[in-house]
């Protein structure tokens, strides 16, 4: 018996243990780049506020109907057989006050959340950035219209400014949610979906594909780069130059020549060289921090793990056309490769 008791005693303190554990993890600060209750725009901060207003009285009435569940269960439990309780029927004012209090509560979250809904969809006017954004099986495409930039997983926006998302896919439904700037919206082939995000202050903002869509949905995330407004407009201007592509025997025009010959202009757009439409716009790759849909850091011992077998760095269906086949580069093409890659400022 004792030690029955015991080991019930040590679930019980395993438990309170497992719960404080998983709440201080809450407290933990900039370990979790994903942090959609950490946000960084108004339009986050509307459904911050949101969640916050609905989260408190949630919070209240999740603890006080526990409480009475188990106070109820104990205090009024059978002792014996005969034990019935106090048959009653109806009470007019305990069921109005149950009737009217959640009626209250309900009504209120109802308006302030009919309320944010129209707010963040509503289509920004005036001085904004449009963007389209198009989600493939596994990586982000983004156009900026006015612009005349393609560029791929980072989405470069200047801060202060509202950028007017038009959502769409390629493929299958996708949904962008760059977590500490905006909601998610889904992305879906053949319509076009709307989504308005602003950031406040310059920095990195990570999000994620939020949709399942296949085999590396879990590998589908994005980065949102925001600038100052002049850093940005550096940016653009870098971005709407076409490439420089090199020439002569150097490393990087053998490069060149192997972008060419092994097929990958076939599925890369290189703006003045190549014009495949599949994968990534790889201009101005280099000036991109992270790659194959934002997961990998850009740097040459990825970019080379990457060329010597894409689909075992990352799970994809070359075999389907989906993500980047095994072109079964040697090691020598795979150096010149990325040679050449690392002159696309
Ligand atoms: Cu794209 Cu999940």
């Amino acid at each position: 018996m004792r030690n029955r008791v015991s080991a019930a005693k040590r679930r019980v303190m395993l438990g309170v243990v497992a719960a404080v554990g998983l709440l201080a993890t809450g407290c933990a600060k900039q370990t979790f780049p994903q942090d959609a209750l950490h946000p960084q725009g108004p339009y986050a901060d509307k459904i911050d506020r949101l969640w916050r207003i609905v989260f408190v009285p949630a919070a209240i009435m999740f603890f006080l109907v526990m409480f009475l569940v188990l106070f109820v269960s104990f205090r009024y439990r059978a002792r014996s057989d005969e034990d019935a309780p106090v048959q009653t029927h109806g009470n007019i004012k305990l069921e109005l006050t149950w009737t009217i209090i959640p009626f209250i509560l309900l009504l209120v979250i109802g308006v302030l959340t009919v309320k944010t809904v129209f707010d963040i969809n509503k289509i920004p006017k005036g001085n904004v950035l449009p963007v389209t954004v198009t989600g493939h099986q596994w990586w982000w495409e983004y156009r900026y219209p006015t612009l005349g930039i393609t560029t791929a997983n980072e989405l470069h926006i200047p801060t202060g400014k509202k950028v007017n998302v038009t959502l769409t896919s390629a493929d299958v439904i996708h949904s962008f949610w760059p977590t500490e700037l905006a909601g998610k919206v889904d992305a879906i082939p053949g319509r076009m979906n709307h989504l308005t995000l602003e950031a406040v202050k310059p920095g990195t903002y990570d999000g994620q594909c939020a949709e399942y869509c296949g085999l590396s949905h879990a590998n589908m995330r994005l980065r949102v780069v925001a600038h100052s407004p002049s850093d940005f407009a550096a940016w653009a201007a870098n971005q709407q130059k076409p490439a420089a592509i090199p020439t002569g025997t150097s490393d990087e025009a053998v490069g060149a020549g192997l972008f060419k010959s092994k097929g990958c202009s076939g599925c890369h757009t290189i703006n003045g060289y190549s014009a495949g439409q599949v994968g990534p716009n790889l201009t101005h790759l280099e000036t991109r921090k992270v790659f194959a849909g934002a997961i990998f850091p850009l740097d040459e011992q990825h970019l080379t793990r990457w060329l010597r077998n894409p689909p075992a760095e990352k799970p994809m269906m070359p075999q389907n056309g989906i993500g980047m086949p095994n072109l079964k580069l040697s090691d020598q093409e795979i150096a010149s490769l990325i040679s050449f890659l690392q002159t696309l400022h």
